[in-house]
């Protein structure tokens, strides 16, 4: 396990590197003294940075200075070398764990007839619960910004993650995946992209829509998806893994953005659902081009260890969503608990003067005189007391300017 002290010189170290644009920020925050889930927070925070690395990342507008000194300085290779070297230990107490439960998941099936099953179950499954919850909630509009916030951790990047599985050489699924990627990137029309897309969606809401931008009110469960996303694509020893991961995103997706295009269209017809409307359509394509030009053909080729791997994947993925969703509807089912006994306010974060992040343990030794907290898209609560009794994975941020 990687030592404190190492974690809070490499967060220093980020911090000290970190640059002038939003999109370059690199913080993480401090390790939280005794706490194991704000060091359980940190440490996905730290992961994130080392797979963010990765990324070619510009901001909107020129940050003014010269921009090859920006460049040197975040992409400095010294700086990137020593959090890389991390990165296999932080996989390894945070993510690599989850594989075991999701290879034990996998059924007595043969390839052919568990995807016919995954697509007919997931097309046939309930109202995407996030979308049921709201329909009648009379806050809906904070908890849907929330959503969209938590999700942006992935969303506002999509598609580069699994692009990093498309380089190489590996005969025609490889073909398959590169035509779907390039959908994921609008074809090439720079307002079709799908980052692009969703970008408008946050803007609707009132959140910053650059990438990274999001990043200190993302709660753990968020990190830990967008982590586990990234452990896939950035090793390759894990191609299989990773197009089960792609066969069951693009089947789940079918159904929930379609779910979430009718949410919006009813209960906020104001905002811009295109980034929805547009997948409950290609996602049903990029469903069969995962299934009959990559995956099938791989479990021809290579048999059915393949074949049980991709479906490993697909149960790495399944879970991953799961954890993050119920995780969601945790924080908001407290949020609501709070606001019902006038400690906690319905509002849009405001991403200047923000204070450090705090977990609910660490809240409960805060005096009430540290101020609200504000609670990812959701609100503030105003005041630390009540942020103690949220769930364990949910992350607060201090927000002095608040009143
Ligand atoms: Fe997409
Ligand atoms: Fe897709």
């Amino acid at each position: 396990m990687i030592d404190a002290a190492t974690l809070e010189r490499t967060g220093a170290a980020l911090a000290a590197r970190s640059g002038v644009s939003a999109i370059w920020d690199l913080r993480v925050d401090g390790a939280g003294d005794a706490d194991p889930a704000a060091d359980r927070h940190v440490r996905h925070q730290t992961l994130m940075r080392a797979y963010q690395a990765r990324y070619m990342l510009l901001p909107d507008a020129a940050p003014g200075g010269s921009i090859i000194e920006h460049l040197n300085r975040h992409y400095d290779p010294e700086a990137m070398a020593g959090l890389e070297g991390l990165r296999r230990g932080l996989e390894a107490e945070l993510i690599t764990p989850a594989l075991a439960p999701a290879r034990a998941a996998v059924p007595d099936q043969a390839f052919d007839a568990w995807a016919d099953d995954l697509v007919r179950d997931l097309r046939a499954a309930a109202e995407t619960p996030l979308t049921a919850w709201l329909a009648d909630h009379p806050a809906r509009e904070a908890h849907y910004r929330n959503f969209l916030l938590q999700s942006s951790a992935d969303l506002l990047a999509e598609a580069s993650a699994s692009a990093l599985g498309v380089i190489g050489e590996f005969g025609a699924p490889q073909s398959a995946l590169f035509r779907i990627l390039i959908d994921e990137f609008g074809y090439g029309a720079h307002a079709k992209k799908h980052s692009v897309l969703y970008r408008a969606v946050m803007r609707d809401f009132g959140l910053p829509e650059e990438y990274n931008a999001g990043w200190p009110l993302f709660d753990t469960a968020a990190l830990e998806l967008h982590n586990a996303i990234h452990f896939l694509f950035q090793n390759p020893r894990n191609f299989f893994l990773q197009i089960g991961f792609l066969l069951f995103a693009e089947t789940a997706y079918q159904r929930s953005t379609r779910d979430h295009f009718r949410y919006l269209s009813r209960h906020h017809p104001q905002a811009d659902a295109r980034y929805f409307g547009e997948h409950a359509h290609i996602d049903l394509h990029h469903t069969r081009m995962v299934i009959d030009e990559v995956a099938r053909p791989l479990v021809d080729q290579y048999g059915d260890e393949a074949g049980r791997e991709i479906m490993a994947g697909a149960a790495f993925t399944r879970q991953a969503f799961d954890r993050a969703g119920e995780a969601m509807l945790a924080v908001g089912h407290a949020f609501d608990a709070a606001a019902a006994r006038g400690q906690a306010v319905y509002a849009p974060p405001v991403f200047d003067g923000f204070g450090p992040g705090v977990s609910p343990r660490g809240a409960a030794r805060l005096a009430a005189s540290a101020g609200p907290i504000q609670v990812g898209g959701i609100g503030y609560v105003t005041d630390p007391a009540a942020f103690a009794a949220f769930p364990a994975g949910a992350w607060g941020r201090l927000t002095a300017g608040r009143a």
